[in-house]
């Protein structure tokens, strides 16, 4: 038996905090911590050799997102010590149906990693929560959330109560093929999503300038340039800031999006092949060809970075993305029940 449940959870909106928590609640008779994943570089959690440890996380891009790969790295090697990966996914109901996201490698990579380092994986199962991309959607109406959350919580005390009870649950192993023949996408949402992603968010005039969003942040990704939030280029886009903001003034514009989809698909390789410097360039080995154009894709994610930065600082530019933002109609979501306090605490954090 364990001595203790140690949960280690990353969140955005609360969704992966509460899968930790009915997951620990679960188990009546051991005693839980829950600590939240953030970006201090320092692991300030005593992990003792009979505990029992839990993992919860978002999925993003079919993988688990940058801050807690990172943070797996920074765990102390062990030896033998048990760990269960709950990644959590885009759970949605459409006609009555209660459809499921798609963790892809987000639970397995993890797995994998802990197993490096000398831990016992004893499980891994992905829960579908309610989806919180709202950048992209509109946040689920409250009848469908209760649905959702209603299954996942039974689903979560079970698994706990067979993983506590000795059994060992791997699930997933489709996901994690289709995650594996997505490998592709993944890679590119860890490399550029990281870049571009925040770079969609702009705070509209409603912003007041209270900087929640800032200190809410668990990756540290928001300064507070003239009063209004600026995103920096370490963002996992795990939707805290916006959909906590008291004003709902985060918005994301499709002007953004096409000029920056635009920028960046220009063919800038062939424009230099099929023009200037044509003799130099095609003898030159495909990765230089490659290079050139990812070294384009940053200094042009940069410059429009740059532009955009300066023109939301007149009030009409902000109200005209505003203005034709989509997300300015879309319903927020955070976990019910779950309080800011809960999930985003100061780096030097206590246990929730
Ligand atoms: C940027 C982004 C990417 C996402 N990618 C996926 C995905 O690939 N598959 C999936 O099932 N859910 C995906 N989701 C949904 C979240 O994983 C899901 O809503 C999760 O429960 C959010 O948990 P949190 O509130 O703890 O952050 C994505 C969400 C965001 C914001
Ligand atoms: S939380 Fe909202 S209102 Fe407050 S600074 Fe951020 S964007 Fe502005
Ligand atoms: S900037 Fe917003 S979406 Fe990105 S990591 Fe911070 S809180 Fe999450």
């Amino acid at each position: 038996m364990y001595t203790k449940i140690t949960g280690f959870f990353m969140t955005g909106t609360g969704n992966s905090y509460q899968v930790a928590k009915w997951f620990s609640e679960s188990v009546k008779q051991v005693p839980a911590e829950l600590f939240q994943v953030n970006e201090n570089k320092q692991i300030d959690v005593n992990i003792g050799a009979q505990d029992l440890l839990v993992f919860s996380y978002p999925t993003h891009g079919f993988t688990a997102p940058w801050l807690m790969i990172k943070y797996i790295f920074r765990l102390p090697q062990s030896n033998g010590i048990h760990a269960v990966l709950l990644p959590t996914r885009a759970g949605t109901r459409m006609f009555g149906l209660t459809l499921p996201g798609m963790e892809g490698t987000a639970g397995y990579l993890i797995a994998l990693l802990l197993w490096f380092k000398g831990y016992k994986i004893r499980g891994v199962a992905a829960v579908d929560m309610p989806s919180n991309w709202t950048a992209v959607h509109w946040g689920l109406n409250e009848k469908n959330v209760n649905i959702i959350f209603a299954k996942a919580a039974a689903k979560v005390t079970k698994l706990a109560q067979a993983i506590t009870a000795g059994q060992t649950v791997y699930r997933g192993l489709l996901p994690l093929c289709t995650g594996l023949l997505l490998a592709r996408i993944s890679l590119m949402y860890l490399i550029i999503g990281q870049l571009v992603l925040a770079k969609l968010f702009f705070a509209s005039n409603t912003c007041t300038g209270c900087g929640l969003c800032q200190r809410l942040c668990p990756k540290a990704s928001i300064v507070m340039v003239g009063g209004k939030p600026h995103w920096t280029y370490t963002c996992d886009s795990c939707m805290a800031c916006m959909n906590f903001c008291p004003q709902q003034s985060i918005q994301v514009s499709p002007l953004t999006v096409f000029l920056f989809a635009y920028i960046v698909s220009l063919p800038v390789t062939h424009w230099l092949t099929g023009q200037i410097g044509y003799e130099v360039m095609s003898i030159a080995p495909g990765i230089m060809i490659f290079l050139i154009q990812y070294i384009y894709t940053l200094g042009s994610v940069a410059f429009v970075c740059w532009l955009l930065h300066h023109l939301l600082r007149l009030k009409p530019v902000a109200a005209l993305l505003a203005a034709l933002s989509h997300t300015k109609y879309f319903r927020r979501y955070t976990a019910p029940g779950v309080s800011l306090q809960a999930i985003h605490r100061p780096p030097n954090r206590q246990p929730a």
